[in-house]
């Protein structure tokens, strides 16, 4: 993403307007922003001229609320997000809808390493310990991904059977012990809270990489910031949205963080259908419900109609005994003629991955897959910008980004996955 983009984008979301609102504040027609707002290559992008980035400035300095950026401008992110004064990352209980769209301008910053234009040494020399006591694919490598390409480098240990934990070492040894080691640590755990105990034992940044069914608060700012992203690019707000949440609301960690990161917004209205044994845990809904949202839970599918994000998720089959499920029978599956059916084109299809692909898994078809609404992939790459601006503020170099970038000397794909929408890069 270009400063253009950045500058742009920050604008909006610290006014709190949609595109379409804030051409009209600026005197400008919305083809004309959308141009400014395309990536630099692309043969539609224009500068924007001077005189309206200086008009910009000056709403923003007027009208821009006076949240907590401005109150605690002499705190860095790191401190206004952290646990007792230490930089770790363990729930999104953690933030205020300020520090969070803090780190989604920081994201922004990120764009053009994670789309692989340029490059970035500011974390050359520091290691980070990637410890996954539980199975991960996308959220070790690109935590680890994330950490290369601000200049680290990684160690990983995946499993018990190769940890010392099989040989009856505790957490609070085992955090200690590698806080000698490298600079950072992401930890998956099967425990609730266990990443918390890794946390406590050190004063190197620890971050939750999901803890057992607790939380996983990670990919859920990921999803917010895509959700952002597109509905950006969709005109519609955060505020107001209408967010259908599907699958094992019981034991799935991302939709527990992703709930309580979305209730920092104002006046949204959930939709929760899971089958009868698996629904959202009474305490998340309570801490929701203080905000003043509505929750409606269901168990019928059709109760998603009307909704601007169905994010659908796997049951959780790891974290209970095997018996039948009541209720998630193969019409629970979320499929092209069920979202056809209940959703319009300006809806957008989301999931954590992994999705369960065997047959009888009734999770998100793959037959949405060509389908511009189907964000899953859009999300998969938006964990990259994320992860980075989480260890840049962790870190303390999120200041040193923008101007620690080179340009990349390869060239990467425009577009990185064969069936990505024609508008992607264009968001
Ligand atoms: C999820 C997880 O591990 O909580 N995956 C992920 O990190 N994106 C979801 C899952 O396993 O179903």
């Amino acid at each position: 993403m270009s400063a253009q983009q950045t500058f742009l984008r920050d604008a909006m979301r610290r006014l709190n307007m949609t595109r379409d609102s804030f051409a009209e504040r600026i005197g400008v027609r919305r083809r004309a922003l959308d141009t400014w707002l395309l990536p630099e290559d692309s043969s539609e992008y224009r500068t924007m001229p001077s005189i309206v980035e200086k008009f910009v400035g000056e709403i923003l300095g007027r009208e821009a609320p006076s949240g907590e950026s401005t109150q605690s401008a002499h705190k860095s992110l790191a401190e206004r997000i952290g646990v007792s004064g230490k930089p770790h990352l363990l729930s999104v209980d953690q933030f205020s809808r300020d520090s969070l769209e803090d780190l989604f301008h920081v994201a922004d910053i990120m764009q053009p390493i994670a789309r692989r234009q340029k490059i970035s040494r500011v974390l050359e020399g520091a290691v980070l310990g990637n410890l996954f006591f539980e199975a991960s694919t996308r959220t070790r490598v690109s935590f680890g991904a994330a950490f290369c390409r601000l200049g680290g480098s990684v160690c990983d240990t995946t499993g018990f059977t190769f940890s010392s934990m099989a040989k009856g070492e505790s957490i609070y040894d085992t955090s200690r012990v590698m806080s000698g080691y490298v600079d950072a640590l992401v930890v998956r755990h099967p425990e609730q809270g266990s990443v918390a105990e890794f946390a406590r034992a050190t004063n190197i940044p620890v971050i939750n990489g999901g803890d057992g069914p607790g939380e996983h608060p990670s990919q859920a700012i990921l999803d917010l910031y895509t959700i952002g992203r597109e509905f950006s690019r969709l005109g519609k707000l955060v505020d107001g949205a209408h967010v259908a949440m599907v699958g094992d609301l019981r034991y799935g960690r991302t939709v527990h963080s992703l709930i309580k990161l979305l209730a920092l917004y104002r006046g949204l209205k959930f939709t929760l259908i899971a089958p009868p044994s698996l629904e959202m845990p009474a305490y998340i809904l309570d801490q929701v419900s203080q905000h003043g949202h509505v929750i409606e839970q269901s168990h019928s599918l059709a109760d998603l109609k009307g909704a601007d994000v169905v994010y659908a998720t796997r049951i959780q089959k790891e974290r209970f005994a095997d018996e039948a499920i009541e209720g998630y029978t193969p019409d629970f599956q979320i499929n092209e003629a069920l979202i056809d059916k209940y959703c319009d084109s300006r809806t957008i299809i989301m999931h954590p991955l992994p999705r369960d692909s065997r047959p009888g898994a009734n999770d998100l078809s793959t037959d949405l897959n060509n389908d511009p609404r189907l964000a899953i992939f859009r999300q998969t790459d938006n964990g990259i910008p994320v992860r980075m601006a989480i260890f840049a503020i962790l870190m303390g170099v999120d200041k040193q980004v923008q101007h620690s970038m080179r340009d990349a000397a390869w060239r990467a794909p425009s577009h990185i996955g064969p069936d990505d929408a024609s508008f992607d890069g264009l968001d």
